[in-house]
């Protein structure tokens, strides 16, 4: 079905529809975050066993935040569930685990973790896993504008240099951070068709999948058929 040869070198997800999940089985919301990441980890797998370079998720919004205190914390404690848990076998099959966004500003306990699943994978040489953590496309163009103002305050930038590249390498995926190249393939479930703040500078010229299925029941299979699509569309990126 799919071409093994015109793999998307990176895939970006917006797993949505955790909410929804639960809601319909009169769940917590929290228990639909929960069954994402069952989600999340078979998604990990097959788009590794398929040759995905990047895989980036979007884990935690910097507008996150505005959720209630005990959704939010609840999320950061799946995630050290997560890394206690998997990281082991996310090290096994070579994944390197990089974070875009400022984790920092998490709790410690969490940026403890996140530090420890970063570090023990930094070697690694396969699929690269991006988890966007208090992470915002417009929080990230804002931090690279300041960081340019600076440097052409203190002379070591003249306005004339600066091009695409300038605010490029200074994104959480630029060169001198995760250092990913902008993704071929942007999928979104649940049926919402926005990008949410989402790599926004990245995704100019990618291609967008959306699909009705909820996160937490989105399968391999799923993202057999979001690439498949993905193979079917003519990419001109502004050319003929
Ligand atoms: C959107 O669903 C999902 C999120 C805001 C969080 C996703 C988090 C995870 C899958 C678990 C933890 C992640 C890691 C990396 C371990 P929603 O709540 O907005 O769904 P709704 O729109 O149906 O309410």
């Amino acid at each position: 079905m799919i071409d093994q040869n015109k793999i998307p070198c990176h895939i970006a997800i917006v797993m949505d529809g955790n909410g929804r999940w639960a809601k319909k089985r009169n769940l917590p919301h929290l228990a639909g975050h929960n069954a994402g990441m069952g989600a999340m980890k078979e998604i990990i797998k097959k788009s590794s066993a398929l040759g995905v370079e990047h895989l980036t998720v979007y884990a935690f919004s910097t507008e996150n935040w505005k959720r209630a205190a005990d959704e939010v914390n609840g999320i950061f404690k799946l995630l050290v569930l997560y890394v206690d848990k998997e990281l082991e076998e996310l090290h096994e099959n070579n994944v390197k685990v990089k974070i875009l966004g400022d984790y920092r500003a998490l709790p410690k306990f969490a940026v403890e973790r996140i530090e420890k699943a970063v570090q023990r994978t930094q070697d690694n040489t396969g699929m690269q896993f991006n988890i966007a953590l208090n992470y915002g496309g417009r929080d990230e163009v804002v931090r690279a504008v300041k960081d340019i103002c600076e440097q052409i305050k203190d002379g070591s930038l003249l306005p004339e240099q600066v091009t695409e590249e300038t605010i490029s390498e200074r994104l959480y995926t630029g060169k001198n951070f995760a250092n990913v190249p902008d993704p071929d393939l942007v999928i979104r479930t649940s049926g919402e068709m926005r990008i949410s703040n989402y790599l926004l500078w990245q995704s100019a010229y990618s291609e967008f999948v959306f699909t009705d299925v909820l996160w937490p029941d989105f399968t391999p299979l799923d993202l057999e058929k979001a690439i498949f699509e993905y193979q079917n569309r003519e990419r001109r990126f502004g050319g003929r």
